[in-house]
C-alpha cells in the first residue's frame, strides 16, 4: 500500500532550492535513529530559508505489531510515515525482495535526492541496494560497525550496505578503522556520534516521569532487565530453555523483568516453555521506548543480546551482560559498561554476581555521544548538496 500525503511542488516557489530526502525505517531499532534526524531537519528548515529539506519517511513494515512499531512512532513523536510498504515477516530472501520491489515504486514516484538508511536490518540493505541501482545517493547512519561474525544476518547487511553507500556516518572509532581497512575512501566517511544516543538524551527527562517501575512493583536498582531475540540465543529451544532456567535462578536474588520479543515468544509458545514463578521472573509484552528507557536507567544490570542496548547502557552507565560471543560495538567494552560473556551461562552467572556485589566498572561516555549526531549529519548533507 502506498500513501503519498505531501506534494513538494507546492513549496517550489517559496525556496531557492529543495532537497528531497527519504528516510527508511523498518524494524524497532530503526525508529529511535531516524527520530533525531527528523527533528534536526525540522530545526534546519526553521532556521534557514535558502534551502528547504523535504523529508519523507518510508516504513517498510518489517516490524508491524503495534508494540514493535506504532508505539515507537508515538513515543518518539514521529509523524505517520508518508509511505507504508507493509511487507511483514518472511524468510530473509522473501522479506528483502518484497521490500526492494515496493521501495522501487516509492523511488520512482518521488525521485529523491537522497535516501537515508540506518542500522543493519533487512530493510537497510534492501532499500540501499534499490536506491543505489537507481542512481540515487544513499547515506548510511551507523556505518562501519563489524562483529566479524558472518553467521549474523546483520553483519552481511552491514558489509553490503557500507560498500554501496555514498555517505557513511560512523558512531565510534572502530567504525572508522573498519571502513579504512575495507578500502572505503576517507571522503565518504564522517565520524558524527550516535543518533540512538541523541534519542536517549532527548527522552531521558520524559522517561524519568514514567510509572513503569511502580506498575511492575519494582524498586530502583533492585531488579535485572532482560531482552533476548538473536537467533543464536532463541531459535534453538534447548538453548532458550537453558537461558530461561538461568534467569529463573537469578530471580531468587533480584526480580527479573523480561519484555519478550515476538520471535522469542513464538519459540517459547511452540515449545511450551513456561515460567514457574512469574512474580519473580516477570514476562511482559515488548514495551514502548519511554518505559523501556526508564527500566534501563533504574536496573541494577541489564542482560541482553541486542546491539543498541549495549550502547544505551554504556551511556547510562548501567552494567550490561551481553549473551553473545562478539560485538560490533567494541567501544561499549573498551570504555563502557558492557561485558561480553559469549554462550557460557556460568561465566554470565559469575559476572552477574560480581556486578551485584558492587564490583562493576563505571565506564565512560564514548566520544561524540553528546546528543548532536543528527544535527552533524544534516549539516554535512546540506553542505554536500549545496556543492552539487
Ligand atoms: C530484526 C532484525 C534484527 C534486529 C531486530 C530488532 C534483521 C535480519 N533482523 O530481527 O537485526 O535486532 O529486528 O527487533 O533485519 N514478528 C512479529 N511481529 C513483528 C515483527 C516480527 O510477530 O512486528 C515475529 C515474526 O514471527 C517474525 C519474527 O518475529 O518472523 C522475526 O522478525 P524479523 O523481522 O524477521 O526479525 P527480528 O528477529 O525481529
Amino acid at each position: 500500500m502506498i500513501i503519498n500525503i505531501f506534494q513538494v511542488e507546492s513549496l517550489s516557489h517559496l525556496y531557492y532550492k529543495i532537497m528531497k530526502i527519504i528516510s527508511v525505517v523498518g524494524a524497532r531499532p530503526n525508529f529511535m535513529k531516524i527520530a533525531p534526524v527528523h527533528r534536526a531537519i525540522h530545526k534546519y528548515n526553521t532556521l534557514h530559508s535558502s534551502l528547504f529539506i523535504h523529508h519523507l519517511i518510508c516504513h517498510t513494515g518489517q516490524h508491524y505489531d503495534s508494540n514493535m512499531s506504532d508505539q515507537f512512532f508515538n513515543d518518539l513523536e514521529l509523524p505517520s510515515p508518508d509511505y507504508y510498504l507493509g511487507v511483514g515477516s518472511g524468510t530473509h530472501a522473501v522479506q528483502t525482495a518484497k521490500i526492494m520491489v515496493e521501495f522501487e515504486k516509492v523511488l520512482n514516484a518521488e525521485n529523491p535526492d537522497l535516501v537515508i538508511i540506518v542500522g543493519d536490518v533487512n530493510s537497510t540493505i534492501a532499500c540501499s541496494l534499490t536506491a543505489v541501482k537507481m542512481g540515487i545517493k544513499v547515506a548510511h547512519v551507523e556505518a562501519g560497525l563489524r562483529s566479524f561474525d558472518r553467521t549474523m544476518p546483520e553483519e552481511i547487511n552491514r558489509i553490503l550496505t557500507d560498500s554501496i553507500s555514498d555517505f557513511l556516518f560512523v558512531t565510534e572509532k572502530s567504525g572508522l578503522d573498519n571502513l579504512k581497512r575495507e578500502g572505503v575512501p576517507d571522503n565518504k566517511v564522517f565520524f558524527v556520534g550516535n543518533c540512538m544516543i541523541d534519542s536517549l538524551i532527548h527522552y531521558l527527562p520524559k522517561a524519568e516521569t514514567s510509572n513503569v517501575i511502580n506498575n511492575f512493583l519494582l524498586l530502583p536498582f533492585d531488579f535485572i532487565l532482560v531482552t533476548l531475540h538473536r537467533p543464536s540465543n532463541v531459535d534453538d529451544p534447548y538453548r532458550l530453555k537453558e537461558i530461561l532456567e538461568f534467569l529463573c535462578s537469578l530471580s531468587n536474588d533480584q526480580k527479573v523483568i523480561f519484555p519478550v520479543h515476538p520471535r522469542t515468544r513464538n519459540i517459547m509458545e511452540a515449545n511450551q516453555l513456561q515460567i514457574t514463578d512469574p512474580s519473580s521472573l516477570i514476562l511482559t509484552e515488548p514495551l514502548g521506548y519511554i518505559e523501556f528507557l526508564s527500566l534501563m536507567k533504574n536496573a541494577s544490570l541489564v542482560i541482553t543480546d541486542s546491539g543498541g542496548i549495549q550502547e544505551e547502557t554504556t551511556y547510562l552507565q548501567i552494567p550490561c551482560v551481553t549473551l553473545r560471543s562478539s560485538t560490533e560495538r567494541p567501544v561499549t567494552i573498551d570504555v563502557g559498561t558492557n561485558y561480553l560473556v559469549g554462550e557460557d551461562l556460568d561465566q554470565a552467572d559469575r559476572i552477574v554476581t560480581e556486578i551485584l556485589s558492587g564490583k562493576s566498572r563505571k565506564g565512560q561516555i564514548p566520544k561524540l555521544w553528546d546528543g548532536k549526531a543528527a544535527e552533524r549529519i544534516v549539516s554535512i548533507l546540506v553542505e554536500k548538496f549545496k556543492k552539487n
